[in-house]
């Protein structure tokens, strides 16, 4: 019956990527997390792929980010962006009505937490439940049993670093920093038009980061080398510009600190008991920019513990979210919406 209203949906709402999961046909989109509206009439012209793909080429077309570091930061478009892709996927667009699970970061304030439970209801949630994304990757992987083992996960996406030590099905500690990818993008940018002259989008910044990228001074890497397009500072022409590995390591130092050092800050809560299991359980690593080739090593070279890519998909939260409605039965416990999640959280309608 109530696939009339919606099959059971699971929305990873990245700041970059939003990724969506409908029961029994699997991730239905991978799409970026962009809207494209028009400056005059205000109206929304675009989501998504064609969204981004209008970048810089119409002065009348604003690209607006709904997600900033995990949370809806502009509610509008963010109730518009889940509201458009839940319809799209369900066969009775008009009227789904599915229950959604929502990945939320471990550290959401209540207000940006009440500004999605707000976007989610609005977007046609029958029934809402919040899960933080340590939690959310660690199902998706299938490490977290009801049990006292522990899992610890580093979700390393585009704005935000989300580490949890879990046990029990629960955060025994998290911490969430506001460092990521586009960090990353951004330091490559200001480095190039430093050294280079050459002023480069983000996009190509981020192409540049993937094609050669890895992270500083972490054994012998081999140098390789990408041509990136961008406009000259000073005669605003057109320029191609070589980066290679090595410009990249320079540019990203910084921000890979940051990385490794909320790494640190996640694992430093936990009492004695669990710290001392820590060395056996070692730290898995989730979202893209876990994907940096030496990250892993480095994070073990800081932290002493054993470090791994445990998926290279991305996934791993939207499948864990479908998974917590799939095992949470029809009545799973609810909480005072305004508080944030510890555990996986039903929050009623208001
Ligand atoms: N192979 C790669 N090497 C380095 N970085 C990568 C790679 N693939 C993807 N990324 C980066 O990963 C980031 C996107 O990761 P992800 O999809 O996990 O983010 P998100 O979930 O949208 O963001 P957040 O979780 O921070 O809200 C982007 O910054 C992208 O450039
Ligand atoms: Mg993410």
């Amino acid at each position: 019956m109530w696939d009339y209203a919606g099959r059971d949906t699971a929305i990873d709402m990245g700041s970059a990527t939003v990724r969506m999961h409908v029961k029994d046909r699997g991730v239905v989109c991978r799409e970026p997390s962009l809207l494209a509206r028009s400056r005059r009439t205000g109206q929304i012209l675009a989501l998504g792929l064609p969204a981004q793909q209008m970048a810089g080429r119409d002065s009348d077309v604003a690209l607006v980010r709904p997600i900033r570091e995990g949370a809806p930061t502009e509610t509008d478009e963010a109730e518009y962006l889940m509201r458009h892709l839940v319809r799209r996927h369900h066969r009775r667009h008009y009227m789904a009505r599915p229950r959604l699970v929502v990945t939320v970061p471990s550290g959401m304030t209540s207000v940006h937490y009440r500004a999605l439970q707000f976007s989610a209801y609005q977007a046609g949630a029958r029934r809402l439940t919040m899960v933080p994304t340590p939690i959310a990757a660690a199902i998706g992987m299938g490490m977290t049993e009801a049990g006292p083992e522990i899992a610890v996960i580093a979700d390393i996406g585009a704005d935000l670093t989300d580490v949890g030590v879990i046990a029990f099905g629960g955060l025994v500690t998290s911490h969430t920093a506001a460092v990521g990818g586009s960090d990353l993008d951004r330091a490559i940018v200001a480095l190039v038009r430093r050294e280079h002259g050459v002023t480069l989008s983000a996009a190509a910044a981020e192409e540049a980061k993937i094609a050669v990228g890895a992270v500083p001074c972490v054994g012998r890497q081999p140098i390789r080398q990408a041509p990136v397009d961008g406009r000259d500072a000073t005669t605003g022409l057109p320029r191609r510009v070589v980066v290679t590995t090595t410009d990249v390591q320079r540019a990203i130092e910084g921000p890979v600190s940051k990385i490794v050092e909320a790494v640190h800050a996640g694992l430093r809560g936990c009492s004695p008991e669990v710290s001392g299991e820590l060395l056996s359980v070692g730290v898995t690593l989730t979202g893209g920019t876990a994907r940096l080739p030496g990250l892993e090593r480095l994070i073990r070279d800081r932290t002493g513990l054993d470090a791994w890519l445990g998926d290279d998909t991305g996934d791993a939260a939207v499948i864990g979210a479908a998974d917590v409605l799939r095992t949470a039965g029809l009545n799973p416990p609810v909480q005072d919406a305004t508080s944030r999640p510890h555990l996986l959280t039903t929050v009623p309608q208001y």
